[in-house]
């Protein structure tokens, strides 16, 4: 808690209240909350001739070592303090600062020890000294430094909102390392397409509250059984499926991948896997098999299970050694220790094949690339038994799948349990998934009124939730699922939605519920997060742009046939005012607008995004000016036409729910900002104004 000095100043930043304090009294609430610190009283103030030193002892190990996580540390700090420079990071024996120039050292000691709540060590942890004039981070090792220096990012931003660019930090001494070892987060990539830079900026953001992994699921299909199981029809053939590594040119397998411009080239994953990497952020990739095998059998149908087309045949004999030249292909992309093989949802009847398939590729990981593998909790009965090396994800009751049952039985267990943890892209069939995590049952949707934390599985039964400390209890990951495919979102959507829910994964993996005295209550939660959001360095997903004066992002009263501004993409909530005329020469492809994330086509009005067209459905008449005003929220994007305030036109999207229903929401765009105008576009375009705000 942060307690108030009668010195304090206060501002309001919309409906908070905050304080800079003359003698900053403690830390300010953060995410995740730290497990300890006692204040000295004393205040350090940060300038930006802060030098950021690193132990040369051991300040070299390890990829990424201290030093590589102390240098995006730097650029990160004078983006949240707003430091236009801070001095490159030295390496030395020691460092004490003075006045003027403060010291923020990161030592580095092997031999310290911190510990998981089940008992198993973590170089996760990190101990901190704040004295008046130097800031000390202790680790056992490089990650801890980083986490060490993300809760000093923090504790800037909380404070720089407040007290602008004169940042005092409390001294005192604390201590901190989180209660599970898996903190993670899946992202839907098979059913919605995803490119490299915005899951770059995803990982980058999730590494601020401290989340270490990237469960990145890389193959699927849409569900659909009018396409997949229609009588006699090919209509499987026509399903959107994708598998998203991209092969080699040549490579035996290249027919895996039909849409090269929906796949991930080599060098871009292996620059994304890095900056998670450069973040304490592990990508665990997912290659689903046997289930949800479409883009498997899309390309070699001999492999598929007959009259199941999403399924493999694992009987077949060419069907797992087709699966292994996959991995085979793949495996020397990925860093990470362990994979994931899905195996979820597949035919019930074939349990024995399933097993046997699933510990065929336990042996194969392991002799093929020394990797462990994980798997979704599934109900495949069978006398075999799946091997206990094999980490069980679990998602769903009430299947084979109870974690209790499968803790005592000895298996290691990842909680990704539906009821708390998922999410669909935009809309939930039933409204079973929240929009993002809900803040009730995180904060106390337990069965006994608690907040959840990993060892939570059921909402309403404590028999089927276990203890904190349970040793086999590796962690929660949540989930946005893409049911509805590249139509419902765009890319940015998938943010708004995992924005919050990343923060508050953060804080239950971190410190869970009822273990730590210092766990943020769900006020300090909501009050600590917008200004979190805001301040999160390293990435722009809410392309954010500073205005040169007042709200006015940019003004263009002339008239114009191509023209490009400063500004890439601008982020909602904001309103685009122009006056156009297009020639009848103007062809359908030509577009008005065009940024980083959509384009604004003249036929129809069409929006762009993800590959996919969202018609207004209102065409513009040739050789007279229409104005139009394009106002856009997180939440839907509409237009006024010729000042009919009465008469919003809003862009939807229609999302077709497992064939069962066509379903109709609205679409958020950002503002299509770089280019006026463009290739082709015949006509003109008048006082175009861009400004902040709805
Ligand atoms: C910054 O804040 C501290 C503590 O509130 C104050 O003592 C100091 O004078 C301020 N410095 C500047 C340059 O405003
Ligand atoms: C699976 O493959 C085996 C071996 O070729 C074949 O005998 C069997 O009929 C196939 N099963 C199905 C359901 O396709
Ligand atoms: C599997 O787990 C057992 C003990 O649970 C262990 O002895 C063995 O080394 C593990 N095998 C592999 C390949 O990891
Ligand atoms: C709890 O576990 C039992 C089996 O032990 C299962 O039948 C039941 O559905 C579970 N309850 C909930 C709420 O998931
Ligand atoms: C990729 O290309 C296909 C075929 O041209 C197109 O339908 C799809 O929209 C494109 N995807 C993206 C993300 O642009
Ligand atoms: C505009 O939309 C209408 C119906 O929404 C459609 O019939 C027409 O083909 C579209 N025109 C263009 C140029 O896309
Ligand atoms: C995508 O949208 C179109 C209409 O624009 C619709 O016909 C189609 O079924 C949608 N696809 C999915 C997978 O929802
Ligand atoms: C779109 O958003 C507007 C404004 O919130 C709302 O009135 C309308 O019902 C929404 N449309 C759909 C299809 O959800």
């Amino acid at each position: 808690m942060v307690s108030l000095l009668a010195a304090a100043v206060c501002f309001w930043i919309n409906t908070l209240l905050l304080c800079s304090h003359a003698l900053a009294a403690s830390l300010q609430p953060q995410i995740p909350s730290i497990a300890s610190f006692t204040s000295a009283g004393d205040s350090f103030q940060l300038s930006p001739n802060v030098r950021i030193i690193v132990d040369s002892a051991h300040g070299l190990e390890g990829a990424p070592s201290a030093l590589s996580y102390a240098q995006t540390f730097r650029s990160d700090l004078m983006s949240v303090a707003g430091f236009a420079h801070v001095p490159p990071v030295e390496v030395l024996p020691g460092g004490t600062g003075f006045a003027g120039a403060p010291v923020i050292y990161i030592a580095i000691d092997p031999t310290m020890q911190f510990a998981l709540y089940n008992g198993e060590p973590t170089l996760e942890g990190y101990d901190f000294e704040i004295t008046e004039y130097t800031y000390t981070i202790k680790v056992a090792a490089a990650i801890g430094a980083w986490w060490g220096a993300v809760t000093m990012l923090q504790q800037v931003a909380l404070t720089a909102v407040a007290g602008g660019t004169n940042i005092s930090l409390p001294t005192g001494a604390g201590s901190d390392s989180p209660g599970w070892e898996v903190r993670g987060f899946m992202l839907d990539a098979g059913r919605h397409w995803f490119d490299t830079a915005f899951l770059s900026e995803l990982c980058i953001y999730a590494s601020f509250f401290k989340l270490n992994e990237f469960h990145l699921h890389a193959s699927d299909n849409l569900w659909n059984p009018d396409f997949l199981y229609g009588t006699g029809n090919e209509g499987w053939k026509d399903l959107y499926a994708a598998f998203r590594f991209q092969p080699p040119p040549g490579s035996p397998i290249d027919g895996l991948v039909p849409r090269l411009n929906e796949s991930w080239p080599e060098n871009e994953f292996l620059m994304f896997q890095q900056t998670c990497s450069e973040h304490g952020v592990t990508v665990i990739p997912e290659i689903d098999t046997p289930g949800h095998s479409l883009a498997i059998t899309q390309w070699k149908p001999e492999l598929m299970l007959s009259g199941q087309p999403d399924l493999l045949n694992l009987s077949y004999p060419a069907t797992i050694p087709a699966i292994k030249s996959i991995w085979q292909q793949f495996l020397p992309w990925f860093t990470s220790s362990e994979v994931s093989i899905g195996a979820d949802e597949y035919d019930a009847s074939l349990g024995d094949a399933y097993v046997s398939f699933v510990n065929e590729m336990f042996g194969f990981m392991q002799a093929e690339a020394g990797k462990s593998i994980r798997i979704w909790g599934t109900n495949e009965p069978s006398t075999e038994i799946i091997s206990k090396n094999i980490t069980i994800q679990h998602w769903d009751f009430p299947d084979a799948d109870i974690p209790v049952q499968l803790l005592a039985a000895g298996y290691n267990v990842i909680n990704s349990e539906q009821a708390f943890l998922y999410l669909d892209g935009k809309y939930s069939d039933g409204g079973v998934y929240p929009y993002t995590l809900s803040l009730d049952l995180m904060f106390s949707g337990a069965p006994d009124g608690g907040g959840w934390a990993p060892n939570i599985f059921s909402p309403n039964d404590p028999s089927n939730n276990t203890s904190p400390n349970e040793l086999h209890l590796r962690g929660g990951i949540m989930a946005l699922w893409s049911d509805w495919g590249n139509n419902a979102t765009t890319m940015l959507e998938d943010y708004y939605q995992l924005a919050q829910s990343l923060a508050v994964v953060g804080e239950k993996t971190w410190a869970g519920s009822g273990m730590r005295a210092s766990e943020l209550s769900r006020a300090e939660f909501e009050a600590a997060y917008p200004i979190l959001n805001a301040a999160a360095p390293g990435q722009n997903l809410n392309r954010v742009v500073l205005p040169e004066y007042g709200d006015v992002v940019y003004k263009y009263p002339f008239t114009y046939n191509t023209l490009t501004t400063p500004y890439a993409s601008v982020g909602p909530p904001y309103t685009l005012q122009f006056s156009v005329m297009p020639d009848t020469h103007s062809s359908n492809a030509d577009f008005l607008f065009s940024g980083e994330d959509s384009k604004l086509y003249v036929a129809n009005l069409t929006f762009e995004a993800t590959g996919q067209l969202y018609p207004l459905g209102y065409v513009l008449p040739v050789g007279t000016y229409t104005d139009v005003e394009i106002h856009a929220t997180a939440d839907y994007t509409y237009a006024i036409i010729n000042g009919d305030e009465g008469n919003p036109r809003y862009w939807y999207t229609v999302m077709d729910i497992w064939g069962e229903y066509m379903e109709v929401a609205n679409m958020s765009f950002a503002a299509p900002a770089q280019q006026i105008g463009g290739e082709g576009f015949v006509g003109s375009v008048k006082d175009v104004v861009l400004t902040l705000g709805v």
